[in-house]
C-alpha cells in the first residue's frame, strides 16, 4: 500500500500526503489532510469523485457508509453527475458481463495487447512506474505488471475488482476512480497506457490531457483508440453506427431483443462456421473469419458485446489527424493504423 499511497493525490483538492488505515486486502479508509474519507473494499481504493462516489456506494454498498460516517458526512452534499458518465459507472453491460467472466485467458489478452500496441510488447515497461488508464477487469494491466515495477490499473468501473483478484501481485494494485479526475499527483508515472478508453468519455481530447498530466517530463504515453476513416470494412460495419439513431431510442427491452437477434445472425453466419474450420485443422482461415475471436465465448458475452455495440452510453471516433493534434510537442509521435482496427499513439512527454 505505501508504493500507492506515494503515486495518490485527493481527487478533489490534489493533496498529497494521504494515508491508510485497515486491511490492506479487505476493507478500509484512505484519509487526505483535507478530512476526507475514500473507501477501500476488497483491496481496492474507491476513489472516485463525489458526485460518483455517493450514488456508486449507494447502488453497490449501501452499509459502507453506515459503518463509516467519516465516509457518509463529506460525501453528503454531493454533487449531481453527468448521466452518461454515471450509465458508464452504474450500467455499461460489458463490464457485468467480464464481472462474471474470470477464467484467464492469457493467450487472448496478449492477442488483443499485440494488435491495440503493435510493436510495444508488455515487456517495453520493464522496470517503469506504469499506469493503465481504464484497465477494465485488467486483461492488459495483468501482462505489464510481470514486468513493471509499480503497474496502477484506473478504471471507472466494478472491473478493478476483477483485476484485483486475478493479479495478487505485490507490485500491482487497482483504484476505482475517474480518468478526468484522477487520484494521482501530476508527474507520478514513468509511462501510461490506454486501451479502447479515451473514446467512451464525454471528451476525450481533455481525457487524453488528465492522463498525460500524470506522466513525468520524457515519460511515455501509449493509447489505442476507435477510428473509422481508413478503417476495414469489417470493423467499421461492427460497430453499426447506422443503427445507433434508431437504437439509442428504444425501450430496453427492445435494445436487448435486437441485441440477441443480431448475434444469432453472427453465429450463424461468422462463429459457427469459424469453429467448424477450426474442427476440420484450417485454423489460419478460421482466424481470418471477422470477430472471431469471440466464436468460443458464451452466448451472454457474445450478446452483451452486441449489446454494448448498440447502446454505448459514449462513443467518439478519431482521426489521425485529431491524435497527431493530441500529441503536439510531443517526441518520437507515431499514429498507427492498427491493422484497419483502430490508432494506436504515442509520444514522449517533452
Ligand atoms: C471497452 S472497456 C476497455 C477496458 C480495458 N482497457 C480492456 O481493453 O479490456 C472501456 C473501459 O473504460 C472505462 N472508462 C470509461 N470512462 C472512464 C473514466 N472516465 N475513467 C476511468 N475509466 C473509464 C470503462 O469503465 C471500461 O472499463
Amino acid at each position: 500500500m505505501d508504493a500507492l499511497l506515494s503515486l495518490l493525490a485527493c481527487p478533489v483538492t490534489g493533496e498529497t500526503g494521504l494515508t491508510f488505515e485497515g486491511d490492506p486486502s479487505g476493507e478500509g479508509l484512505i484519509r487526505s489532510p483535507g478530512g476526507r474519507a475514500w473507501p477501500v473494499i476488497g483491496g481496492v481504493p474507491r476513489m472516485l469523485p463525489p458526485d460518483l462516489l455517493a450514488p456508486f456506494l449507494r447502488a453497490h454498498f449501501p452499509d459502507f457508509a453506515t459503518r463509516h460516517p467519516d465516509v457518509a458526512r463529506w460525501l453528503t452534499d454531493a454533487p449531481e453527475a453527468e448521466p452518461a458518465v454515471l450509465e458508464t459507472l452504474l450500467d455499461y453491460s460489458f463490464q457485468h458481463v467480464d464481472l462474471a467472466d474470470s477464467a484467464p485467458l492469457v493467450d487472448d489478452w496478449r492477442a488483443t495487447w499485440d494488435r491495440f500496441q503493435p510493436g510495444l510488447p508488455p515487456e517495453a515497461f520493464a522496470g517503469e512506474v506504469v499506469l493503465e488508464v481504464g484497465c477494465g477487469e485488467g486483461r492488459h494491466a495483468w501482462l505489464v505488471s510481470q514486468h513493471a515495477r509499480t503497474l496502477v490499473g484506473l478504471d471507472l468501473s466494478r472491473g478493478v475488482e476483477v483485476a484485483r483478484r486475478r493479479d495478487p501481485r505485490p507490485n500491482a494494485f487497482y483504484v476505482q476512480g475517474d480518468l478526468r479526475r484522477p487520484p494521482f499527483r501530476p508527474g507520478a508515472f514513468d509511462a501510461f497506457y490506454s486501451n479502447g478508453v479515451l473514446h467512451h468519455t464525454p471528451d476525450p481530447r481533455g481525457s487524453f490531457d488528465s492522463a498525460a498530466r500524470l506522466v513525468r517530463a520524457g515519460g511515455r504515453a501509449a493509447l489505442w483508440v476507435y477510428g473509422l476513416d481508413e478503417m476495414r470494412w469489417s470493423y467499421r460495419l461492427s460497430h453499426l453506427t447506422f443503427l445507433r439513431p434508431l437504437t439509442n431510442r428504444l425501450p430496453r427491452p427492445a435494445q436487448m431483443a435486437l441485441a440477441s437477434g443480431l448475434t444469432a445472425a453472427v453465429e450463424v453466419g461468422l462463429w459457427a462456421p469459424a469453429r467448424a474450420l477450426e474442427r476440420v485443422g484450417l485454423s489460419t482461415l478460421a482466424a481470418r473469419v471477422p470477430y472471431h475471436d469471440a466464436a468460443h465465448r458464451d452466448w451472454t458475452y457474445k450478446q452483451r458485446r452486441m449489446f454494448d455495440r448498440l447502446n454505448p452510453p459514449i462513443t467518439h471516433y478519431l482521426t489521425r489527424e485529431a491524435l497527431l493534434e493530441w500529441l503536439r510537442g510531443w517526441a518520437g509521435v507515431q499514429v498507427i493504423n492498427a491493422d484497419g482496427q483502430g490508432w494506436s499513439a504515442r509520444g514522449v512527454k517533452p
